[in-house]
């Protein structure tokens, strides 16, 4: 991409330390006001964030990461008095905010004119993406920057999101010019996203929260098509393939072929497990959380492997909802 023009070796930072932590927060924050770009660690994902008020800042994440100017970005601040002053709640909304921010939920509102977003960053839609995350580095940021911040997870566009510093460094080498290292992100999944723009909220994107969990709150009244399709997303972000190695990968593997990589969830492994180029076990034990946490880190490793991958069945419950649509994506044509 033209934009292309940072070329500067990237800086990590490590926020682990305690003298570091209040450096690296000072240094995230001088960047982020001269309209630079941060790789930001949250709960779900490592995001790359600017100034949502800047356009030339906001202008550099699409550029960064080669992302498609119709798709929106997801706004953070740090809680939800700062979100009310960008769109207008409604009950259902005002419950799940109180109920699971902060924490991997965003909302998908109207949003208030004038609140000063770059159009830029909502794509000129007149709904904004909000969250507010729980991640004690993204929160610190947040509250010494003062200003909301625009932040999609922080990997090439349509790449594996990035669960660690250092994927970030992988995807965006030169590009950002400092990330906040925290360790790995602690529910290895992006967001819940439910859209509040309709006669019904609809669940635009499966995540973080468990869906069961959104429904205990609203009632049944969930819509839960948006997800499954890719081809007439109400999210424009909701591509088929998303998320994808380098590699190609099949889904619902009961064996795995000669040459194959395998993405296991559980145990006993399939037949030829045994004989696979690579095994990447997501949970031993089958806990859909604990392979949240290891899923995109596991994509990573068995793309560096090189071979393609067999990926075991992941049950369609709790966080399994969210794996299997990254893995769908994953295993989706690419375009
Ligand atoms: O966990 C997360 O949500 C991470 C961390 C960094 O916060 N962020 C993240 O952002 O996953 P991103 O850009 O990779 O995904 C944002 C999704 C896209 O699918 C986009 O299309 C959708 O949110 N989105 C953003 N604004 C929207 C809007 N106004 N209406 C519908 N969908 C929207
Ligand atoms: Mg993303």
């Amino acid at each position: 991409m033209a934009e292309r023009v940072q070329a500067l070796p990237t800086l990590i930072h490590d926020t682990r330390t305690e003298a570091g932590g209040d450096a690296a927060i000072a240094a995230a924050v001088a960047e982020l006001a001269r309209g630079g770009l941060v790789g930001l660690p949250t709960e779900t994902v490592y995001g790359l964030a600017a100034d949502a008020t800047n356009p030339l800042a906001v202008a550099g994440i699409f550029a960064a990461k080669g992302r498609p100017r119709f798709n929106p970005l997801i706004i953070h601040v740090a809680g939800l008095a700062a979100a009310g002053d960008l769109a207008t709640f409604g009950p259902a909304a005002t419950r799940l905010g109180e109920r699971f921010w902060p924490g991997p939920l965003t909302l998908v509102l109207p949003r208030r004119e004038g609140a000063g977003i770059a159009d830029l960053a909502t794509a000129g839609l007149a709904t904004v993406a909000l969250r507010v995350p729980a991640h004690p580095v993204a929160q610190a940021v947040l509250r010494a920057f003062g200003r909301p911040l625009a932040a999609p997870s922080a990997n090439r566009s349509g790449h594996v999101s990035p669960t660690t510093a250092r994927h970030v460094a992988d995807d965006l080498d030169g590009l950002v010019a400092l990330i906040l290292d925290a360790g790995p992100a602690a529910v290895g999944v992006e967001s819940t996203i439910i859209g509040f723009t309709g006669d019904r909220p609809v669940l635009l994107r499966a995540g973080g929260i468990a869906v069961e969990d959104i429904k205990a709150v609203l009632g049944d009244q969930v819509e839960r098509t948006a997800i499954r399709t890719g081809d007439a997303p109400m999210s424009p972000g909701m591509l088929a393939s998303h998320y994808a190695p380098d590699v190609p990968l099949r889904l619902n593997a009961f064996e795995v072929l000669p040459d194959e990589s395998l993405l296991a969830f559980g145990l006993p492994l399939p037949r030829g497990g045994e004989n696979a180029v690579a095994v990447e076990q997501l949970s031993a034990t089958g806990d859909l959380r604990e392979a949240a946490a290891r899923l995109f880190g596991a994509l990573r490793e068995l793309e560096r492997r090189g071979a393609p991958i067999a990926a075991m069945p992941v049950p369609e419950r709790d966080l399994g909802v969210a794996i299997n649509d990254r893995l769908r994506r994953a295993a989706a044509p690419r375009s």
